[in-house]
Formats: C-alpha cells, sequence, structure tokens
C-alpha cells in the first residue's frame, strides 16, 4: 500500500511516499481501507519536531491523524462492527498512520461515520469534534444556560465546537474571521464577532468559558474576559501540569512541562481563573455521540466550506496548503 513517512524531522520536512506491507490486525482492531484522511497543522508541527518534548516518534512514521473508510478485516474480538460499515476515527497520538490506504485500529477508537455528510467530509470531523467534546464534557463539565466564548473559532476546531456546545445547552460567542459568519450562524452561534472590525473585549464580558482556538498571545486578554473561578482553554498553547498526568509522563517530560507552564498558570492565577490545555483523545464512544449530535442537527452538510483536495503522491504540497491557507479542510483523498 501507499503510505506517507516522515524520516526525520526538521523545519523543512518533506514526507517520502513508500510502498510498504497492508497492516497485520490484531484480534481488538479493525483494518479500513481509508477513503479520506484529514491533514490538520499538528501534522506540520510533528514533522517540525516541535512536539518532540511530548511525543518522540521512532522514524520512520506514517503520519496523519483522522480517517475515514470502510472496514475491510475485523479480528476475532471485534464487536458491533462489521466489514463493509463506513467508520471514521481520530487514530491514537502514539501511533498516527493515517496517510497511507490502509490502517489498523482498535475497535475501542472507531464509530460509524455521521449518516449526513458524505464519508470523505466525515475525515475531517474527529480531531476537533473530539477536542470539542473533551473540552465541554471531560475537562469543564459544563452547565446549559453558561456561556462560552469561542475565540478563533472560524476554522475547523469552531464549526465543530459550535455545534457540540449548542448540543449542550450553551450560550455560544464566536469570535472569527469575516467570511464565517453566515456559516457561524447556520451551525447555532447566538452572536458572531468579525475579529478585524471589533475588539471582542469591548463587548464581551463576564463569560463561563473561554477556549482559545489562536495561541497564547491571546490568554491574558481571554482571562480578563472570565468570570471570576472561569475556565480558559488552550487547543495549541501551552500543556499544563494536568495533561501531563493524564498522558501518564515520567519525571522529565513532567519537570519540563511544569517549566514550560509556570507563566501561564501564575497569570491564571493572577485573574483568578483556570487554565487548562486540551490534546484531542482517540475514543470511539464519544465519537458516536458525534455522530449522533451531527446526525440529529443535520446543519453541517447546509454549509460551505472550503477545501482542498489531493492525492497520497501530493502530500507534501497538501501540509504547505493546510499552512498558508488556515481556514479551509484539506484532505488526502484516495
Ligand atoms: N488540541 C487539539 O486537540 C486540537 C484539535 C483541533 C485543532 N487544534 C488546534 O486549534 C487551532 C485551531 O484549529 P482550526 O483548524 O480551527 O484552525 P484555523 O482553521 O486556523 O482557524 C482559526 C480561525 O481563527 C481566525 N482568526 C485568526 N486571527 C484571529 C483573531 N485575532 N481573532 C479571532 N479569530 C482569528 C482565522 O481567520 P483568518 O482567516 O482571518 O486567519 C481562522 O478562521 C489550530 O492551532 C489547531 O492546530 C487543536
Amino acid at each position: 500500500m501507499k503510505a506517507a513517512e516522515l524520516l526525520e524531522y526538521s523545519e523543512k520536512f518533506k514526507l517520502q511516499v513508500v510502498d510498504i506491507d497492508i497492516p497485520e490486525i490484531k484480534p481488538s482492531e479493525v483494518l479500513i481501507k481509508v477513503v479520506a484522511a484529514s491533514v490538520n497543522d499538528i501534522d506540520n508541527e510533528i514533522g517540525r519536531g516541535e512536539l518532540k518534548n511530548i511525543f518522540d516518534y521512532k522514524l520512520p512514521q506514517i503520519l496523519g491523524s483522522e480517517v475515514s473508510g470502510y472496514i475491510e478485516k475485523i479480528g476475532d474480538d471485534v464487536e458491533e462492527f462489521e466489514i463493509g460499515d463506513a467508520v471514521y476515527t481520530r487514530l491514537p497520538i502514539r501511533q498516527l498512520g493515517g496517510f497511507a490506504e490502509y490502517v489498523a485500529v482498535d475497535m475501542d477508537y472507531i464509530a460509524k461515520a455521521p449518516k449526513t455528510l458524505k464519508l470523505f467530509q466525515s475525515s475531517t470531523v474527529p480531531f476537533p469534534a473530539l477536542a470539542a467534546y473533551q473540552i465541554l464534557v471531560d475537562r469543564l463539565t459544563v452547565e446549559p444556560g453558561k456561556t462560552l466564548f469561542i475565540n478563533g473559532g472560524s476554522g475547523s476546531f469552531g464549526s465543530g465546537a459550535i455545534v457540540i456546545a449548542k448540543a449542550m445547552g450553551l450560550n455560544v460567542i464566536v469570535s472569527g474571521n469575516r467570511k464565517f459568519r453566515n456559516n457561524a450562524m447556520i451551525l447555532g452561534a447566538d452572536k458572531y464577532i468579525d475579529y478585524k472590525v471589533l475588539d471582542y473585549t469591548q463587548v464581551v464580558d463576564r463569560v463561563d468559558y473561554v477556549i482559545d482556538a489562536l495561541g497564547r498571545d491571546h490568554f491574558e486578554d481571554e482571562m480578563k474576559i472570565l468570570k471570576t473561578n472561569g475556565d480558559l482553554v488552550s487547543l495549541n498553547g501551552i500543556p499544563d501540569n494536568a495533561f501531563a498526568k493524564r498522558q501518564k509522563f515520567g519525571w522529565l517530560k513532567k519537570h519540563k512541562i511544569k517549566k514550560m507552564s509556570a507563566n501561564v498558570e501564575s497569570k491564571s492565577d493572577e485573574y483568578r481563573v483556570k487554565y487548562h490545555y486540551v490534546l484531542s483523545r482517540e475514543n470511539g464512544k464519544q465519537l458516536k455521540k458525534i455522530s449522533e449530535i451531527i446526525d440529529k442537527t443535520d446543519c453541517i452538510k447546509k454549509i460551505k466550506f472550503e477545501r482542498g483536495v489531493f492525492k497520497i503522491e501530493q502530500i507534501n504540497e497538501a501540509l504547505d496548503y493546510v499552512k498558508k491557507h488556515h481556514t479551509e479542510k484539506v484532505i488526502i483523498l484516495f
């Protein structure tokens, strides 16, 4: 099968498309014939070695975090799934392997793809939607009627997060680019702020939760608009100590993360808010819930995403495209 491998970490890394054996499956795994694999910022971050402190892969490593496709083989212990099922998955961060014609994955990490989306579209859902779900359910245990502000909510994370947050009964305010306004309103946002026109700190105040999709330079302003004891969750900022604990890191990695997060932890004390870092984890049960939310609300198909579509041989162009065109969904179609 064709697969795109990382051979060495480098600022200017290139993946190499190789021809390798189709993976064998374990009794608890399924073999997915990949229809589409989504390309994300994190693939570039991994290739450049930016996550080496946290996840150091034994190279060569096939990259790719999320895929959709059909089950081609099932292991002896697999329940709930059958050959031919249309499924999607966020692959375990320690495993990856989505940029390949086939991937073997544990039954616990897959779910049937939403019926209301085309299967190739589903490949762009698991990574951001699981992040949103895990933030709202596992980290914050949100309560209906409370207010969530998403800063930078006009990308693929925002589109999933708005739908899931509305399904949980939250008031949702989004700051993002001009062209996403219409989509955000279709998805259910209560208020949308075009960040180039209005400074949200002038109109948003005392919210219960903030999700930051932009990065550490925005944390202080975000802390200012939270209620006392409110929660700020970062998607791509600085890992916190709780994250290190969840990942079951050893002493050295925990120590590094403690040093990295000291500044943001002290800022959050100053503003009397709580800081969290979330990296979405594989979870088939939660993905099943996400499929149900998508099918019930049935709104994602009504919005128009710009999309970059590439073949596996063009994987390096696709990775460059993600770097340059932030808001587009980029997929490798097999
Ligand atoms: N931790 C996790 O598990 C996880 C999961 C999913 C995503 N992520 C990370 O989360 C981040 C967001 O993901 P994404 O795919 O949604 O990214 P994205 O497509 O780049 O979306 C970010 C959006 O924010 C807008 N924006 C830029 N500057 C802004 C500002 N000052 N105020 C408000 N909006 C602004 C951008 O609009 P313009 O067009 O104007 O630039 C863009 O539409 C990425 O860094 C991604 O790696 C993490």
